[in-house]
């Protein structure tokens, strides 16, 4: 199961992936999640991730490309994977059938999770997360049982810092610009599959599982 998720910074992705993988045992793998560990571990890589990041914009292909290459390498995503926030451009998505065809597999599904432009910034904005274990919240929308702390790990939440109010209106721009060209790559290819992502966090999961559930994989 070769699985792709797309969709606007606060569409779900992290969140629905979370879901995807415990129902079907594939790694996550997310790029921005990666950068962010690179960025807290002090590596090159956060090191040269972190001006693109701040400022909303997106890495260079060539450093993301180079990472997600390593990790599909890894044992685990013999089995499948569910690719969160990659590919962002023509670029990386060509980069990625060249990846898949030296391993001898193909992607299955691109999910994209569509919500209205205008709902995103108080997703972002209220959005807390857990860098211990990666688990994603909402303030509002789905809050942890203790403020403030993790419910798997108890560990403090923190806001990003791209999810400060002066980056996101970037952050949205830069994406919304890189956005359509990416699914019709996906379309032409007869992979892409649209959910509404503008609904509870529960159906939107249902959403995807009557897709996946209904196709081979
Ligand atoms: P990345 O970490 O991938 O950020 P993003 O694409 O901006 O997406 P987000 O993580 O912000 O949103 P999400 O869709 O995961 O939403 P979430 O589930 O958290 O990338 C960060 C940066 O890294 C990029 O800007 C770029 O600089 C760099 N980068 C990463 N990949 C790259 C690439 N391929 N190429 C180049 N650069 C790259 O949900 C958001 C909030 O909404 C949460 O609070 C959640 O609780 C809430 N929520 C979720 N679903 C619902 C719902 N149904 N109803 C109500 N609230 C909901
Ligand atoms: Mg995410
Ligand atoms: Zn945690």
């Amino acid at each position: 199961m070769n699985l792709i998720l797309m969709g606007l910074p606060g569409a779900g992705k992290g969140t629905q992936a979370e879901k995807i993988v415990e129902k079907y045992g594939i790694p996550h793998i997310s790029t921005g999640d990666m950068f962010r560990s690179a960025i807290k571990d002090g590596t090159e890589l956060g090191k040269k991730a972190k001006s693109f990041m701040d400022q909303g914009e997106l890495v260079p292909d060539e450093v993301t490309i180079g990472i997600v290459r390593e990790r599909l390498g890894k044992d685990d995503c013999q089995k499948g994977f569910l690719l969160d926030g990659f590919p962002r451009t023509i670029a990386q998505a060509e980069a990625l059938e060249n990846l898949l065809k030296d391993m001898g597999t193909s992607i299955n599904n691109v999910l994209h999770i569509k919500v209205p432009t205008e709902k995103l910034v108080d997703r972002l904005t209220g959005r807390r997360i857990c860098l211990k274990c990666g688990a994603t919240y909402h303030v509002e929308f789905n809050p942890p049982k203790v403020e403030g702390k993790c419910d798997n790990d108890g560990a403090d939440l923190i806001q990003r810092d791209d999810d400060k109010p002066e980056t996101v209106k970037n952050r949205l721009e830069v994406n919304i610009s890189q956005a359509q060209p990416l699914l019709d790559f996906y379309d032409s290819k007869g992979y892409l599959v649209t959910i509404n992502g503008d609904q509870d966090i529960n159906q939107v999961f249902e959403d995807i599982e009557a897709e996946l559930g209904g196709r081979s994989l």
